[in-house]
């Protein structure tokens, strides 16, 4: 299961157990890898990598199992427009499935700590959509050709006061 409790973050975790932890840019390697497995299509170049795990206006987390990054996120913070960007979001094929993407997305927003969160998806991203929806986010536009390939993107959003759960 997945660690969140400020307990478990102050030492090291039991083994196979996942810890939720702050990313910098030590973690550049491991973002690039990690990049490179689960967006085939759309990994990012290396400046854009630096420039999440470095911007001020960025909340990076990484998942961690026994030393090694298995998931990451990272949410553009846009204070004037009260919005969270989510800029990505992935998880190493062989740990999917135990809610370390949901709850690396759950901290995002709450360290981000926006009122909005927006996300784009590929339109044929069955599984990242379905888990979007599970935590509250609706389609608010479908933008056309988005992605190189020609994929549309489904636009995304949040607002998590509207929420009667609080997530
Ligand atoms: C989307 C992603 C981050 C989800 O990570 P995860 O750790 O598997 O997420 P969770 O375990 O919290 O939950 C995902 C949901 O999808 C389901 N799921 C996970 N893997 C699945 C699979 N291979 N097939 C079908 N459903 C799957 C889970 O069961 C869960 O749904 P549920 O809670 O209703 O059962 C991960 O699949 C991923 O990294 N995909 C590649 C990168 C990507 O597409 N990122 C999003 C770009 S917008």
């Amino acid at each position: 299961m997945v660690s969140r409790d400020a307990e478990s973050r102050s030492g090291p975790a039991p083994d196979g157990q996942v810890r939720i932890e702050p990313s910098n840019w030590r973690d550049l390697n491991a973002l690039r890898e990690l990049e490179r497995i689960c967006f085939p299509l759309d990994a990012w170049p290396l400046l854009d990598l630096v420039g999440v795990l470095t911007l001020p206006a960025v909340v990076r987390l990484k998942a961690v199992v026994n030393g090694k990054m298995v998931g990451f996120v990272a949410g553009d913070v846009r204070r004037s427009q009260k919005l969270t960007l989510i800029a990505t979001i992935g998880v190493l094929p062989e740990y999917r499935g135990r809610g370390i993407g949901s709850t690396l997305l759950r901290e995002c927003e709450e360290q981000a700590g926006m009122p909005i969160v927006r996300l784009n998806v590929r339109i044929s991203n069955r599984v990242a959509i379905h888990m979007y929806e599970r935590m509250g986010y609706q389609v608010v536009s479908r933008w056309p050709r988005y992605y190189q390939d020609g994929e549309d993107a489904l636009v995304m959003e949040k607002h998590r006061y509207n929420n009667v759960y609080g997530d």
